[in-house]
């Protein structure tokens, strides 16, 4: 069964008193006493540092800022998108066939839920483990645009009526979707448990460990079937509105994963005993225990073929996307030959959003001049 109550009950270790810069996980910033700390950037570590973490400059991860920035620019809201179009083809009953409606009520299913998994892992977890300040600031912005994912979800399925009990809580009633948040508990159970600290070998491992899992495993290669067969409808002009906010998920989600690699290789650089033979050997297992839960997801939701997709091509783009995660962290790729099924996933990524955002664009967003001060 499911223990998800860690996830969402687990409590922040106190505040320390002033002055307790402590080594290790967790550095809570806290304000140093006595003699003031300047801080120099080469005194900067992403785990297990000392440097006061309230103190954003000087920069010494510019890859983070600039990723923090880049997501601040690439802000979007759900509901300025037109859901009209996608109300009108669900309620229109020959306009989506069975299989397109189980398919958008599966993926629905595992998405409702995963952004807030991911968010409490942010918040919860990884946030009080990494002790660089600009890293910190591109997961407060992370752990909004979670807040924004769940929140687009949750409008996708108000706008088509659809029973909201049954997707909020397909992740405990249907299996392929269980089985994938069942795997990923445990890892996020070790960066939300308070007593979890980093600065031992054993406990560095495993919070690297979790953060591939999150960043490689959860953010870039489960939340892949999904993006394509929405994407996949919205190409056959179905579901524009829905396939629309996917597309504004999946350019931050892409974000997310290139930022969580970013973290995992500085880390290895810095810690570089983390990285041994059996460590590579547990990571492998991993990645291949996803592709194979994934891969069983992309069947339950598409039994048969469905949009011109079917399940073969799931595993190809599978191997593809594993092969591509693994090199990205410094692993041998674990298929051979995989093409990219899908090369037209790559544009929905690189997605401009001046180019086409503005075009479908409903509401402004509330600016300070229409706030009251009653
Ligand atoms: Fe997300
Ligand atoms: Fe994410």
């Amino acid at each position: 069964m499911l223990n998800f109550e860690d996830t969402f009950t687990a409590t922040i270790k106190p505040v320390a008193p002033l002055g307790a810069m402590n080594a290790g996980s967790t550095n809570d910033g806290a304000i140093p006493s006595g003699v003031a700390l300047r801080v120099r950037a080469e005194d900067k570590r992403i785990i297990n540092g000392t440097a006061d973490v309230n103190q954003l400059v000087p920069f010494k991860y510019k890859w983070a800022w600039d990723k923090y920035l880049s997501g601040c620019a690439n802000h979007w809201m759900p509901q300025e998108i037109n859901m009209s179009r996608d109300i009108a083809q669900w309620k229109d009953p020959t306009a989506l066939t069975e299989d397109e409606r189980r398919l958008v009520k599966r993926n629905l299913g595992f998405f409702v839920t995963a952004d807030s998994l991911a968010a409490n892992n942010i918040v919860l977890g990884t946030y009080r483990h990494i002790t660089a300040p600009e890293c910190r600031q591109y997961l407060l912005r992370q752990a909004f645009e979670e807040a924004i994912h769940t929140h687009a979800y949750q409008y996708i399925v108000e706008s088509l009526g659809l029973d909201e009990a049954e997707v909020f809580n397909a992740y405990h009633e249907v299996e392929s979707i269980r089985d994938k948040d069942n795997f990923l508990i445990p890892f996020i159970e070790t960066l939300t448990n308070p007593e979890f600290k980093t600065g031992t070998l054993e406990n560095d491992q495993k919070l690297l460990k979790s953060l591939i899992v999150f960043a490689c495993i959860m953010e870039g290669l489960f939340f892949y079937v999904g993006f394509v067969q929405i994407l996949a409808l919205g190409r056959q002009n179905k579901m524009t509105g829905a396939a629309e906010q996917y597309q504004y998920i999946l350019r931050d989600e892409s974000m997310h994963c290139n930022f969580g690699i970013d973290l995992i290789n500085t880390i290895k650089l810095e810690n570089p005993q983390l990285w041994t033979p059996e460590f590579r050997a547990e990571i492998k297992a991993l990645f291949l225990k996803g592709v194979e839960l994934e891969y069983r997801y992309a069947e339950d939701t598409m039994p048969r073929g469905v949009l011109g997709l079917n399940s073969s091509m799931f595993k190809e783009y599978l191997r593809f996307i594993a092969n591509r995660r693994c090199q990205q962290i410094g692993l041998d790729e674990l298929f051979e030959n995989a093409p990219n099924p899908f090369p037209w996933m790559s544009e929905m990524i690189d997605l401009k959003k001046e180019k086409n955002f503005f075009e479908t664009r409903v509401t402004e967003y509330q600016t300070g001049g229409a706030l009251s001060w009653d």
